[in-house]
């Protein structure tokens, strides 16, 4: 997709494509990202977890070392650790461009929030599906996205959790009152049947992993049918 289309898109309330790599075959890493790049994928997502915030371990910021050489799309982080302020400086060093921080556990969010913006990065921050959306009311206006886990963190191929999607509608509305260009972001179980009603309750990002990496048709064709589901959307 060329550049003058994808900025078109983009100012025309186009949904972001975000494919998380957790879902891809390591072994093709590289192949798999471009691929995504190539079909119009907007940010690649990257899911790191340490065991203790979340019960799984995934991967640090090697990967994002590896990935800053093979693509030039925005290496979005989701930090599913305790103490992400003692690892900003190795991811931002490794090629991170923008990070999402959970609400949950972070006794210091402001500033972590603070300090992200500091080394000049975008900044979102995290809520997990039983956390109310209230919790946002005085961080929304520090950051650049909410982004509302449809799923609970830890683990890809998880169902869409469709009681998310009242909290979907009010963070939007929160969004339009106080920081309208903020944008709304969904991880976990986005396919193109829940893609949909994601974009009708409000979100403008699409987080996918095994809908975009784990499709038998390969991941161009998943790339275009979620794109093609977000048009489907209906308000
Ligand atoms: C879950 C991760 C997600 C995950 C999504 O903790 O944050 O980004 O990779 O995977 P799917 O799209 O398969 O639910
Ligand atoms: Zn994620």
């Amino acid at each position: 997709m060329n550049t003058e289309r994808k900025t078109e898109e983009v100012a025309n309330g186009a949904v972001q494509l975000a494919p998380s790599i957790l879902a891809a075959d390591f072994t093709r890493l590289g192949e798999q990202v471009a691929q995504a790049e190539q079909a119009g994928a907007d940010r690649i997502h990257v899911d790191v977890m340490d065991g203790h915030f979340v019960p799984n371990i995934s991967f640090g910021a090697p990967i994002i070392q590896s990935l800053r050489r093979v693509t030039r799309l925005p290496l979005e982080t989701h930090l599913m650790i305790s103490d992400p302020d003692f690892f900003l400086d190795e991811f931002v060093e490794a090629g991170s461009d923008s990070f999402l921080i959970h609400w949950e556990g972070n006794n210091n969010l402001h500033r972590t929030i603070q300090r992200i913006k500091g080394l000049g990065k975008r900044v979102g921050v995290v809520i997990n599906p039983a956390t109310p959306a209230v919790v946002l009311e005085e961080i929304l206006l520090d950051v650049d996205s909410v982004l509302i886990m449809t799923v609970n963190p830890g683990f890809g191929h998880q169902h869409f959790l469709r009681t998310a999607l009242p909290k979907i509608r009010r963070v939007r509305q929160m969004i339009e009152q106080t920081n309208p260009d903020c944008e709304l972001e969904l991880d976990g179980g986005i396919d193109a049947a829940t893609a949909p009603l994601g974009v009708a309750a409000g979100a403008n990002v699409l987080v996918a992993g095994s809908a975009i990496f784990n499709d038998g048709d390969g991941v161009a064709a998943a790339v275009n049918r979620l794109r093609a589901a977000t048009k489907l959307a209906v308000n």
